[in-house]
């Protein structure tokens, strides 16, 4: 059975100190949230910082890109050796990282492929476009991502996919919760062409695009979605935990349900 997921991408905000201080006030109800993976994704310069904060607790860290080399004249890049000691996982093909900062399904690709070689977890963002989205192209949009950005990675259920329609993103336009359901099963379908049946059922799948306290339930609680990568709220203490104690107790009773399936049938 997939474990929830909840990571902050907390975005280029956030000083050290901000960081700390939102940290501190997490911390203790994160801790307490079971049956819900924790991630926090803070600023590079932030993540040591962090990470002493959260040893020996439960809450996991993330960073929010890397390159795909391991060294040499990259100036301003950080390396997946540099990140391998410093968290778990890696947020990869941002939207904004595609948009602004030219990244192709190609450069993704290579970042997934050195993120696992350094034992890192991938969260591999994919999503369409307004445009592309009105124009039924969302699944060939999402399809054709999948497939270059995978294109070289060996099967891995460490790879986390979040799927973030870009109109979404940062705009109070949050998609509908049975729509991001049916993307998402698009997705593990996909996934289950490409690779195998076995890996698709175990890879976690998230939503991301203005996820609030308000709207999380929506999208955890159908089966499909294990998960949610929350941009804005995740830089607010109350609006995360919430986010994250929600989808605590409905993923806990939605495991209990399926165990209790799982018996029945034998
Ligand atoms: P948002 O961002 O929650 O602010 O819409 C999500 C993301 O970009 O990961």
């Amino acid at each position: 059975m997939r474990i929830a997921l909840i990571a902050g991408n907390w975005k280029m905000n956030t000083t050290a100190a901000e960081a700390t201080k939102l940290v501190r006030e997490m911390l203790d109800r994160l801790e307490e949230a079971t049956g819900v993976e924790k991630v926090l994704c803070p600023p590079f310069v932030s993540l040591a910082a962090v990470r002493e904060l959260v040893k020996g607790s439960s809450v996991k860290l993330g960073a929010q890109n890397m390159h795909f080399e391991a060294k040499g004249a990259y100036t301003g890049e950080i390396s997946p050796l540099m990140l391998a000691g410093l968290c778990e996982f890696v947020i990869l093909g941002h939207s904004e990282r595609r948009q602004y900062f030219g990244e192709t399904d190609h450069i993704i690709g290579k970042k997934i492929v050195a993120a696992l070689r350094n034992r890192l977890k991938p969260i591999f963002c994919i999503g369409e476009k307004l445009e592309e989205n009105e124009a039924g192209r969302t699944k060939e949009i999402i399809a054709r991502q999948m497939s270059q950005g995978l294109s070289k990675a060996k099967p891995s259920p460490d790879i986390v996919i979040a799927y973030e329609p870009i109109w979404a993103i940062g705009t109070g336009r949050a998609a509908d919760g049975e729509q991001a359901a049916a993307t998402i099963g698009f997705i593990r379908y996909t996934l289950s062409r490409l690779w195998n049946e076995n890996v698709a059922q175990e890879l976690r799948i998230l939503y991301g695009g203005s996820v609030t306290s308000s709207n999380i339930a929506e999208f955890i609680s159908q089966p499909e979605i294990d998960g949610a990568l929350v941009g804005g709220a995740s830089l607010n203490a109350q609006e995360f935990l919430s986010i994250v104690e929600q989808t605590a107790a409905i993923k806990t009773k939605q495991s209990a349900i399926r165990r209790q399936q799982i018996a029945d049938s034998k």
